[in-house]
């Protein structure tokens, strides 16, 4: 490609990005297409995990029991990428992957983490001008139920975070951890269809 076909490429991909991050009634389509991208970007960085790692791997308990619905999966996608880009920040010196697709995935998760919280901003506002206040006895029992969801999972977060700690941030431990935040990405992924 000649640089200005590459620009071209650069512009095209901002401009489709920019649309969908403006976009909050897109959510979930948003989401789905995103979380793919991160999917594959997961995939690349390695194969599955390496033989001599496989006796060190640890049941993390995915939290299965939570099924975000419509208006609680941006805030159950918002702790999840934010908990997602905490793990990815710590050092991952001793693993084997390309420092570009890692900053490529960091990169893809800050994007993210700031469309929602534009989303859930936009959403908040609108309640506050509508004076939608009221004590209402079925959005106080979602909220309590979107709080246990939220505690749940960074119980999880914290779990792999605990592990690579005790690993010693170790190429074993991060292959482990890829393949369970994979893992997690997959299974929420699935609610952003319904
Ligand atoms: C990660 O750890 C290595 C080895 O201990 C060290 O040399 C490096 O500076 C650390 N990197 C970061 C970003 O902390
Ligand atoms: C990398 O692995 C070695 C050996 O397991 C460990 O001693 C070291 O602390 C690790 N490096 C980092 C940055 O954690």
């Amino acid at each position: 490609m000649t640089p200005k076909y590459i620009w071209l490429a650069h512009f095209v991909g901002l401009f489709m990005t920019c649309i969908l991050s403006q976009d909050c009634n897109l959510l979930k389509v948003h989401l789905s297409t995103v979380t793919w991208q991160n999917l594959k970007i997961l995939n690349e960085m390695s194969n599955s995990i390496p033989i001599e790692c496989l006796r060190e791997i640890q049941d993390f308990k995915l939290p299965k029991e939570i099924q975000p619905e419509k208006t609680s999966i941006k805030y159950i996608f918002y702790e999840m990428f934010t908990q997602a880009i905490n793990i990815f920040s710590q050092n991952t010196s001793n693993s084997t992957w390309d420092k570009e697709q890692l900053v490529q995935f960091q990169n893809k998760l800050y994007e993210q983490i700031e469309y929602l919280q534009q989303c859930l901003n936009k959403e908040n506002k609108e309640k506050e001008d509508m004076k939608e206040v009221k004590a209402d006895e079925k959005e106080h029992s979602g909220a309590e139920v979107l709080w246990q969801s939220q505690l749940k999972l960074r119980r999880y977060f914290s779990r792999i975070y605990n592990f690579l700690k005790d690993k010693k941030y170790s190429r074993c431990a991060w292959e482990i951890v890829r393949v369970e935040i994979r893992r997690c990405f997959h299974y929420f992924e699935t609610f952003t269809k319904s």
